[in-house]
Order: C-alpha cells, then structure tokens, then sequence
C-alpha cells in the first residue's frame, strides 16, 4: 500500500500560476500596459522595488516550462490569461499576437496531454479600462469583461473545455481598493464591496456568455477560503469569526450559490453597500459547473471595538522575513500557519452548506526560505511536509463525501509574489532569477511520485475534466 494519499478515480493533478506574477513581456508584441503593470512601477509598493517586467520570463519559456509539467506527469495546469496582452485597451481590437501565444500555449499543453484550466481574470485588468472607466469600481468593466471573455472562448474553446472566470474576488477587491497593497492602489473602505459586487457580476455574465458560445464547456471561478477561527472560547470572539468567516468566505460563496449576500453581515455593512441592480444576483448566481477553491491555512478573530478584529496580515506589509516555529507551529515565510486541517474543513464547507458542487483545490502551497545546495538540489523538505499534510487532508475529505475534483499546487515555478515582489518563493520549480534557470526542487519530484503512486482505480483513471 502507497505512503501517500489516495484520491478519487480521474482525480486532476495540476499546478498553478497567473499571467502577470510569470510571463514578463510586458510590452511585447502588442501588449497593453495593466493596472500591475503600472502599481509596481510606483515606488515603494513591491518589496525590493521590483517589477513582474522579467518575472520568469514565461512568455518566452512557456515551452519548457510545459515540458517540465510534462516530466513531473502533471494532467492539468491553470494559468491565467492576461487580458490586456489580447485586447491591449481592454475593449475593441483583438492583439492577434497576443492571443497567438495563449494558442501555441494551449497546443504544447494538449500535445503533452496536460488540460489547459485558464483563468479569464487573474487581477491584471487592462490600464486603459481603470483609466477611462474606474476599472471595476464600474459595472461598464463588468460587461467589458464578459466580452473579452466570448472572445476568448470563441478564438480558444474548440481546444480549451475548462474555464475559471476570476480569480479571488475578495482579495482583488479589498487589497487593490481599500487597503491600497494592491494594484490598483486605492484606499477607500468604500469602494470595496463595490467592486467585489462588480467582479461577481462580470463572473456571472461571462458565465453566460461562455455558456451560450460553448454550452458543453466546464465553468467556474476560483475563491479563496480562509477558516476564521475565534481567539478564544469567549461568545465575543465566536460572533467576531462568525462575522469574519461571512467578510471574507461567504461574501463570495453565498452570492454565488444561493444568490444572496451574507446576513447579519449585509445589514451590519450598510453604509458601505453597493447599489445592487433588479436581476443582479439571478446573474451571479447562475449555476456554475464547478467552483476553485484557494486555501492555505487558518485565520484567527478577536472581538475587539464592535468589530471583528482579525489577527491575518491583511495587508501584505507585514509579511515575515522567514518561515519560523511559534508555539511548537510551523509558519511559513509569508507568517502563515501551517495548518493542514484548513483545506478539509474548507471542502467540508463547501459541501455542507453550499451544496456539495464539484471542486478544485485551485490554489493551495506554501513559501519557505529555498536555497540551491551545493549538490545544486533544492532541498525543500517543508515544503514536502506541507504538501503531503494538506494533501491527507483533501484525501480524507474525499472519503467524507466531498465531491473533490483535483488539486493545484501553488505554484509550478517560484514567481512575482505581489507585493512581496520576489521574495518569496512558493514553487515546486525554483527559479535563479539572473540566468532564468529552472530547478525542479525536491517538492516536485515528490509530487511527481504522489502522482504516479496512485493506485489504478478500476478501468484506467479517465479524466474527470473535458479535455
Ligand atoms: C492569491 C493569488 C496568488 C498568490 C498566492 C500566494 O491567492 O493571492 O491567487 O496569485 O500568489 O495565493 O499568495
């Protein structure tokens, strides 16, 4: 019997990755600029003022980085396409070059039988849309993203079956426009729930759009979910991660699935609600074939001053400098929790109260502080204990009835971590950024053999994903 976890039968091993924190090419080819482009241009804003110009260089690597996937026996790999880079002003002209590159990506993919899972939006909305519209803090973007969405799937989808609209709502939306860490850089409380509830309507109309196009396609969009749990075993706190599991969970889920945003949450955030349209919430929550699911470890809430205090760096500034033990606890280098059981009880979540739909774990790793031996290996063996502990944990919720999909580890290759630039190195592949040189870790040689020591489950493991 197998050391490792057992998963379903077609059960999907991937990886994942996102256009801007990978590609570099930032004006390359007809190219337009993105609104992270432009953030992490400004200074002080990325940790070491840096820029994802270079990043790793996949726009010009993308053919060995496939054949790194290829060797690791990966089935499926989630990428994001930037939009921008095929419709350079966000509306109008189609860059054919733009989009010739996610063709030739999605062909070397199909020929090494691995199933292309793009996402449509990975945070790196076009420049020209914040411009002239205020991005998403206008619903106009919302309708522009369903184009650019139909013309992808029209340009891509005899090929691509399996389609995530956005990618974490929640973050886009309060990073990027209350807290301001994020691109676009805004710091107002009041245009966040704003433009999260424009987010959701461009997923629910590029939603309908893809499936009026290509109505066999596989659709969904990819979520974070981060278990708040109270402080203490006070009342005070368990309302205060009551309320913060509703702020940062169901704020995404329960329009979603059931069409409505979460109470006592919604009454409590009155002063700060969007005007949210007749038919609105029929759009977002127009039944999905799956949903993406980003977890990574825990969070804690303490009732503090009315309001749920949360003790999660929010604001991406206060990323520790390296993994540390607290209390006999493993942390990782961005400070987070190693805490495996996140990830069962985020599928249980999803099960137990919104319908147990198909899922993926979209997202899910860990950084720590990679260095290359001198036996010119990366011996990440953290790493390899936080994959293997996480993946137990989605293994036996799959067991549990959880109507688990497949896995995505973030990420393939180390990559621009946001604000923290690239200081944090959360791949399976380690990147020297001077030479761009790829080094497959130990984390991805073990994930190859997770892969390969899955036991045959009755007649050949037929993938569960279109392809
Ligand atoms: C996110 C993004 C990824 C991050 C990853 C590590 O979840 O924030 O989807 O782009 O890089 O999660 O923070």
């Amino acid at each position: 019997m197998s050391d490792f976890p057992q998963f379903p039968e077609g059960f999907v091993f991937g990886v994942s990755t996102a256009a801007y924190q990978i590609e570099g090419a930032p004006s390359e080819d007809g190219k337009g600029p993105s609104i992270w482009d432009d953030f992490a241009h400004r200074k002080g804003k990325i940790r070491g003022g840096v820029t994802g110009d270079l990043a790793c260089d996949h726009y010009h690597r993308y053919s060995e980085d496939v054949t790194i996937m290829k060797a690791l026996g990966l089935n499926a790999y989630r990428f994001s396409i930037s939009w921008p880079r095929v419709i350079p002003e966000g509306e109008g002209k189609v860059n054919e070059k733009g989009l010739d590159f996610y063709s030739k990506l999605t062909d070397r993919l199909l020929e090494n039988g691995i199933t292309p899972f793009p996402t449509l939006f990975h945070w790196d909305l076009p420049l020209e849309l914040q411009k002239k519209y205020g991005g998403f803090v206008n619903r106009r973007t919302a309708e522009l993203f369903a184009d650019y969405s139909e013309m992808i799937v029209r340009r891509l989808g005899d090929r691509i079956k399996n389609w995530i609209t956005v990618n974490e709502p929640f973050e886009f939306s309060c990073f990027g426009h209350a807290l301001g860490t994020h691109a676009p850089g805004y710091h107002n409380i009041f245009l966040y729930f704003k433009v999260l509830h424009n987010v959701l309507l461009g997923h629910g109309l590029a939603l309908e759009r893809i499936k009026g196009i290509r109505p066999e396609a596989s659709v969904g969009a990819a979520l974070s979910l981060t278990p708040i749990h109270p402080a203490s075993g006070s009342e005070e706190d368990g309302r205060a991660a009551a309320l913060a599991n509703q702020l940062l969970n169901d704020i995404t889920l329960q329009p979603m699935f059931n069409g409505s945003y979460p109470e006592p949450l919604w009454s409590k955030v009155r002063l700060l609600r969007p005007s949210v349209r007749e038919g609105d919430m029929r759009v977002i929550s127009r039944p999905v074939d799956f949903v993406g699911i980003n977890n990574y470890q825990r969070e804690f809430a303490t009732y503090k001053w009315f309001v749920p205090v949360l003790h999660m760096d929010l604001s991406g500034k206060d990323i520790a400098e390296h993994a540390y033990v607290k209390d006999g606890v493993q942390h990782t280098s961005m400070g987070w929790e190693v805490y495996p059981n996140a990830i069962y009880e985020s599928l249980m979540i999803v099960k137990n109260s919104y319908g147990n739909p198909p899922v993926f774990i979209t997202e899910n790793g860990a950084a720590f502080d990679d260095a290359v031996s001198t036996d010119g290996r990366i011996h990440d063996g953290l790493r390899i204990d936080y994959l293997s502990s996480y993946l137990s944990r989605v293994s036996a919720a799959a067991k549990e009835g959880s109507n688990v999909r497949g896995y995505f580890a973030w990420s393939l290759m180390d990559n621009f971590e946001w604000a923290a630039g690239y200081s944090k190195r959360f791949g399976l592949v380690y990147i020297d950024y001077p030479s761009q040189r790829r080094i497959v870790k130990d984390s991805g040689y073990w994930y190859s053999d997770l892969i390969k020591a899955q036991a045959p489950k009755g007649h050949g493991s037929a993938m569960r994903l279109n392809n």
